[in-house]
């Protein structure tokens, strides 16, 4: 695509844009974001925002395990606090529902629901259906994320991933949480990013649960999917009515240079961050140049796995964040070449919008039954300050400008977008990089849990309420 997503915006007259300089947020006039059923909302994830580790039954998860390991995580952070959500979450509700964000995407902590010999967890269980009742009540659409990384320990301690075993523990968590919470959960997702669980998890250490083989990575990505793949139609059987589907993260990878071995190595990069996930989803098998770039990793398969893999969704959600410019590395594989000169934020992530148009415009085009689709994370992290009681978010809010531009442009060549999720509502625990990393659109102080609205989200809410008085 020769189109450029910031460019456009750009160039807009202020007569075509509903924009003013006073507001760089607003979509312009033709925008699709303006259609009153493209769902617009922020997303969470239970490790990154609960705290509360150890109350009420919760099992030690392995990011427990993980975080309490010197060196795994900046500065020693841990999410035994957090944002305190698991106490301050009727605040965080009305702060949600302030904000006139239309939807929520969080994730349970299976480790607080079930104990290790499989029982439910009374008082787990009842933390997240009252949080989902209250969202209803709201009027809020919620997306339930069943596994955000914090697998219970006791599983990793029988090999995790590693183990075929966890897939069917997996598909009994769903079994007990859609029977649980049937009615208030408008769309469920098995998994976030297992991309991150097998690779960084399992193929290079930085995740919990920290081991680094190639070979381990596609067993426990293996593992993952079967796991997906034996929950969905019990949660179909659970909860009917409901969406059901799964989120990948994407990336996009590009070309140093003309040559055919630097073409070859952006290729293989995008294999391996996106056909090893969408491919056994959506075509029902690994892609084979996988294996080319990791020899001899082939995962053991049985029988019937590759079909409950790829049963059909109703969803995919997508998350997407950055690309990386990639170049051969003279072997089977690729290095990153970092630009000089680019928009970054304080990930180091090259900011760029066209990445996520361009793959979902070759998504629809490679996988001809491509489900529709969410945007179940987009965002970036800031430095970011309160200064006289505002947080001034400008490349935040820049950032989304653009990247909803790029859906946008991604709706109007024809993929099915039905809605996107902020990362994040409030900042919270980045993983490995603990509280320094701010994602979200509201700002939180550690030392006082204090929520602060940033200017991103003030700016969302007045187009929200400018589609809503439109429509
Ligand atoms: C994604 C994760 C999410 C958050 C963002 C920044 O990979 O799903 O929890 O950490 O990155």
């Amino acid at each position: 695509m020769a189109n450029d997503a910031s460019a456009v915006f750009d160039t807009l007259s202020p007569a075509v844009s509903k924009g003013s300089p006073a507001d760089p947020f607003t979509p312009p006039a033709d925008s699709s974001l303006w259609r009153k059923n493209f769902l617009l909302g922020a997303a969470t994830a239970s490790y990154q925002i609960e705290g509360a580790v150890n109350e009420d039954g919760r099992l030690p998860s392995i990011w427990d395990t993980f975080s309490a390991i010197p060196g795994k995580v900046l500065a020693g952070d841990t999410g035994a606090v957090a944002c305190d959500h698991y106490h301050r979450w009727e605040a965080d509700v009305e702060m949600l529902a302030s904000l006139g964000l239309e939807g929520y995407r969080l994730s349970i902590a299976w480790p607080r629901v079930m104990d290790a010999a499989g029982a439910p967890n009374r008082k787990g269980i009842d933390f997240y259906k009252r949080l989902l009742n209250r969202l209803k009540e709201k009027g809020i659409t919620t997306f339930v994320t069943l596994y955000h990384w914090d697998l219970p320990q006791h599983l990793e301690d029988r090999g995790g991933w590693l183990n075929r075993d966890t897939a069917y523990r997996f598909a009994d968590y769903a079994d007990l949480m859609s029977c649980e919470l049937a009615g208030t959960v408008d769309a469920w997702t098995t998994l976030n990013e297992p991309w991150c669980s097998a690779y960084l998890g399992y193929g290079n250490g930085h995740h919990a649960p920290g081991l680094a083989n190639d070979r381990f990575a596609t067993q426990a990505m293996h593992h993952l999917l079967l796991a997906h793949g034996l929950a969905v139609p019990v949660l179909r059987a659970n909860d009917p009515a409901s969406q059901k589907g799964i989120v990948a993260n994407i990336g996009r990878g590009t070309a140093d240079s003309d040559s055919a071995a630097d073409q070859r190595a952006a290729h293989l990069f995008e294999v391996q961050h996106n056909a090893w996930i969408l491919d056994p989803l959506l075509k029902g098998s690994y892609p084979q140049d996988l294996f080319e770039l990791w020899p001899g990793t082939e995962p053991l398969v049985l029988d019937g796995d590759m079909e409950t893999i790829s049963a059909p969704l109703d969803f995919l959600g997508i998350n997407y964040y950055f690309r990386t410019n990639v170049a051969s590395d003279g072997a089977h594989g690729f290095r990153d070449v970092p630009l000089e000169g680019v928009e970054r934020t304080q990930m180091g992530w090259e900011v760029y919008p066209d990445g996520l148009r361009d793959l979902l415009i070759g998504f629809k085009e490679t996988y001809h039954n491509l489900p529709p689709i969410y945007i179940t994370e987009n965002g970036m992290a800031s430095d970011d300050e309160v200064t006289d009681g505002r947080v001034e978010d400008t490349q935040r809010i820049s950032f989304l400008k653009r990247h909803l531009a790029a859906v946008d442009q991604a709706i109007k060549a024809g993929v099915d977008i039905r809605g996107y999720f902020l990362w994040s509502l409030m900042d919270n625990f980045e993983w490995a990089f603990g509280y320094e990393r701010r994602f979200g659109v509201v700002h939180v102080d550690y030392s006082t849990q204090k929520r602060t609205i940033k200017r991103s989200a003030e700016l969302v809410e007045k187009f929200l309420q400018e589609r809503k008085a439109k429509a």
